[in-house]
């Protein structure tokens, strides 16, 4: 735990999943930045103020008072927050996803948009915002200087109306944009709605691979021509964990192939991301219609093991994430292994698509003790590790 001082009183914060050797702080400079700016310049009593993006919760619990509305996707975000609130003795505060703004019904008196990484992201969230905000209401963006580029600032300008930047403080620097009536953004192109190997795919901005199907989810699909060989026989129907579904298409084919073998299933969809889960549930009423209410359970949980039971599941799919905001690593990988092989029951598998040079295969041995290659190429690498 570290302790962010604010101008607004000291906050004690930490990360979660909390590392041992944990190099991230659960602040940034920006949030640093946008705290010393709304010292400066104080916020009127009863101001609404949304915070779109914040991440640990370093904004919320240092805004507290302004009882802030906290948009953000991750659930180990939304943990965050809410122990973050519990260590300062700060009463409790949900956290929305983007796609919950349209029934906010007050309007904004002030909004700070923490840049994602995405650009597309970034766009989606504006295009939300815009029927929320008026004349009048501060809009903030804040990042690192080196994530503020000239198409961020372009989305503003595009989106909400004339925008400006500060100079940089501690390497950090804040965008402010003025709502303009006037200006016509266009329609929202996010959602956007993409079929490939016969499933129909929902993708919001802020999605993994929102533009079309990721490389190595391709290679995958590709290699896998039938799931029902990966699953043991036991006459009961198939429990499988679409580890990370994103935009649930590994569970949906899955469920086309199974489906077609005669195979009854279960499948639990798990994300971290808000967006993901509301993507994968449109994606499966899109693809198999009312399919989904009897046969899948969409989990918002950032660790398996939490959400499904031990040695109760008999295939786990998994496309891992290797980085965390913009930072690469392992961690999540490790965590997705840890857990699959506590929910696997003996004689099912974890199927682990990944790039080569994530090395993978040393992980799954260590965890599983055998690991199998189902397919390789110059860059991928689809393994089978069996408990
Ligand atoms: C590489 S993408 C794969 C998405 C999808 N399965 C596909 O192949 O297109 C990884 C997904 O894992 C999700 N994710 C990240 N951390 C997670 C965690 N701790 N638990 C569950 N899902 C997580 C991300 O939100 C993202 O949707």
């Amino acid at each position: 735990m570290q302790t962010l001082e604010s101008p607004f009183g000291d906050v004690a914060l930490a990360r979660v999943p909390e590392r041992k050797k944990q190099p991230l702080r659960a602040w940034d400079a920006a949030d640093e930045f946008v705290l010393r700016h709304l010292a400066d310049e104080p916020l009127a009593d009863g101001a609404r103020i949304v915070l779109v993006g914040d991440a640990f919760g370093a904004l919320a619990c240092a805004l507290r008072e302004h009882d802030p509305v906290v948009v953000n996707e991750s659930a180990a975000g939304a943990q965050a927050i809410a122990e973050n609130l519990g260590r300062n003795t700060l009463k409790y505060l949900e956290a929305y996803s983007i796609l919950d703004l349209e029934t906010l019904t007050d309007p904004i008196d002030c909004v700070v948009v923490k840049i994602p990484k995405s650009g597309s992201q970034l766009v989606d969230i504006l295009h939300r915002l815009r029927p929320h905000v008026h004349a009048e209401t501060r809009i903030i963006g804040a990042a690192m200087a080196k994530h503020i580029h000239t198409s961020t600032l372009e989305t503003f300008e595009s989106i909400i109306g004339p925008t400006k930047t500060s100079l940089a403080e501690k390497k950090a620097r804040l965008i402010f944009s003025t709502f303009d009536y006037a200006l016509s953004p266009g329609k929202n192109p996010w959602p956007t709605v993409w079929s490939t190997h016969g499933v129909t795919t929902t993708n919001h901005g802020g999605g993994f691979s929102p533009s079309g199907l990721d490389v190595g989810t391709r290679f995958l699909l590709d290699n896998i021509t039938t799931f029902s060989h990966l699953v043991p026989e036991t006459g009961e129907p198939v429990r499988m964990v679409d580890l990370g579904c994103g935009n649930g298409i590994i569970g949906l084919r899955a469920a086309l192939h199974l489906t077609a073998s005669g195979a009854n299933f279960l499948i639990d969809a798990v994300d971290d991301s808000a967006l993901a889960l509301a993507a994968a549930e449109t994606s499966w009423e899109a693809t198999l219609p009312g399919i989904a209410e009897e046969r899948v359970a969409f989990r918002h949980h950032h660790r398996l093991i939490e959400v499904v039971d031990k040695r109760s599941v008999d295939l786990v799919v998994v496309n891992p994430p290797f980085h965390e905001d913009r930072v690469v690593g392992d961690h999540t990988a490790w965590d997705m292994f840890t857990d699959a092989h506590k929910v696997l029951r003996p004689g099912g598998s974890l199927v682990v698509v990944g790039n080569r040079h994530l090395a993978y295969h040393a992980k799954l041995k260590k965890v599983f003790g055998m690991v199998d290659t189902l397919a390789s190429n110059k860059k991928f690498v689809l393994l089978q590790a069996r408990r």
